[in-house]
C-alpha cells in the first residue's frame, strides 16, 4: 500500500516535471503504456489472493486515475505555453510603415467610389448605407413592385431559403432599397448617395453576378426633371474630367419612378480597349426618374407636399469607361497582374481640388 503510494508519487513528479509534449509522452508510455510501470503492477493483480486483491485493486486503479488526470492537465499547460511562445514569436507590429516592395494598389472600383463620393459630396450629398441582404419589402414592394409584378422577373434575384415564418430574404438586386431606408430615417429635404454591392444572376462582358451601384436620391418641395438632368450632366463632366461628354437620355420605365429615363455614354470598343466619347457605341450607365408618389408614401413622406428624383448608376461601368477596361469580369478575378496594371496608389485620395485621378 505505502509502496504503491510512494511509486505513484514518483510517477506524478515525473509528469509534473515533463518540460515539453515529447517528454510528457515518454513519461506516459513508461507509466501507462503496454509495458509501463503501472500496467505491469496491474498485471500482477491476477496472481494475488482475493484478500490482497481487494486492497491492491482499488489502490492501483486510484493511482491510474490520478496519473491519467495529471497527464491531461500537464498536456494542457504545455500546449498553452507552446501557443503563447508562438504568438509572441509571430507577433506583427502593425504600426510599422508598409515596405515599398509589398505595397498594394487601390482597386478601380474603390477608386471610382471615392471619386463619386468626392463629386456628389461637393454638390451637398451625404453618404447613406443599407444591407446587402434585404427583405422583399425593401427591395421590391416598397419600390412599387408588388408580388406578381413582371419587373421582379427582370431582376434575376438570388433568393435565400424560406425562413420558418415563410419569409424569403434576398441579395439586393439594386441600391434602390436604400431610398426607402433613408426616407424612413430622415425627414426631407433629403440629398443622399448610397454606393454599395448589388447582385443579379447574370454574367457576360458587361455583367457579373455581383456588381456595384450608387443610388442617388433628392427629395424636397421643388426638385424636378431639369434638376435631375443638370445634376447628372455635371456629374459626368466632373467624373470623366472633360468639358463635354456624349450623353443620351432615353425614355424608359421603372416602377419606382415616373417619368423614367436611362442614360448612355458614347464610347468605342476597339483593339481590347474601351474609349469614352469616341465612335458610335453606347454603354448604359444609369437609370433615373422622378420618385413615384407611392414610393414616397412607403417611405413615410407626403407626396402632396414633397417630390424629388432618384438615379442608380453602375459603378463598375463607370470604371470601365473612364479607365478603358474592356471586360467587367476581370474586375473580380483577383489577378495580381491586372490589379497592378489598373490599380491606384494608396495615398492618392480623390478630391476635386486635388484632382480625381492622377
Ligand atoms: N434601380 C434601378 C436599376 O437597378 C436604377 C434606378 C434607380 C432607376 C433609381 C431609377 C431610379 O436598374
Amino acid at each position: 500500500m505505502t509502496d504503491i503510494e510512494a511509486r505513484a508519487r514518483e510517477m506524478l513528479n515525473a509528469v509534473h516535471s515533463a518540460s515539453d509534449m515529447n517528454a510528457l509522452e515518454s513519461v506516459r508510455i513508461s507509466v501507462l503504456g503496454k509495458k509501463g510501470v503501472l500496467t505491469e503492477m496491474m498485471k500482477g493483480l491476477g496472481a494475488m489472493s482475493a484478500e490482497e486483491r481487494k486492497i491492491m485493486g482499488p489502490a492501483l486503479n486510484g493511482a491510474k486515475d490520478q496519473l491519467t488526470a495529471a497527464i491531461a492537465a500537464r498536456a494542457q499547460t504545455l500546449q498553452a505555453q507552446a501557443l503563447n511562445i508562438r504568438l509572441a514569436q509571430e507577433r506583427i507590429d502593425i504600426s510599422l510603415p508598409a515596405r515599398p516592395e509589398i505595397r498594394g494598389a487601390i482597386h478601380p472600383v474603390s477608386q471610382v467610389i471615392d471619386e463619386v463620393i468626392a463629386i456628389f459630396g461637393d454638390m451637398g450629398f451625404s453618404v447613406a448605407e443599407g444591407p446587402d441582404i434585404e427583405s422583399d419589402f425593401y427591395n421590391f414592394t416598397a419600390l412599387n413592385i408588388p408580388p406578381e409584378h413582371p419587373a421582379r422577373q427582370m431582376h434575376d434575384t438570388f433568393y435565400f431559403n424560406e425562413k420558418p415564418d415563410g419569409e424569403r430574404l434576398l441579395l439586393r438586386t439594386h441600391t434602390s432599397p436604400v431610398q426607402i431606408r433613408s426616407m424612413e430615417k430622415t425627414k426631407p429635404p433629403l440629398r443622399i448617395i448610397a454606393p454599395g454591392r448589388t447582385y443579379r444572376c447574370d454574367s457576360d462582358m458587361t455583367h457579373t453576378p455581383m456588381f456595384h451601384q450608387v443610388e442617388g436620391l433628392v427629395i424636397d418641395e421643388t426638385a424636378h426633371m431639369g434638376h435631375l438632368k443638370g445634376c447628372l450632366t455635371e456629374f459626368c463632366k466632373a467624373f470623366f474630367e472633360v468639358d463635354n461628354v456624349r450623353m443620351r437620355f432615353r425614355p424608359s420605365h421603372f416602377p419606382f419612378t415616373e417619368p423614367s429615363a436611362e442614360v448612355d455614354i458614347g464610347c468605342r470598343r476597339s483593339g481590347g480597349e474601351l474609349r469614352i466619347g469616341e465612335g458610335e457605341d453606347w454603354l448604359e450607365i444609369l437609370g433615373c426618374g422622378m420618385v413615384h408618389p407611392k414610393v414616397l408614401q412607403h417611405g413615410g413622406i407626403d407626396p402632396d407636399k414633397y417630390q424629388g428624383f432618384a438615379f442608380g448608376m453602375g459603378i463598375d461601368r463607370l470604371a470601365m469607361l473612364k479607365y478603358g477596361i474592356p471586360d467587367l469580369r476581370d474586375f473580380f478575378e483577383a489577378d495580381l497582374r491586372w490589379l497592378r496594371h489598373y490599380g491606384f496608389a494608396a495615398l492618392d485620395i480623390p478630391s476635386l481640388p486635388g484632382g480625381l485621378s492622377r
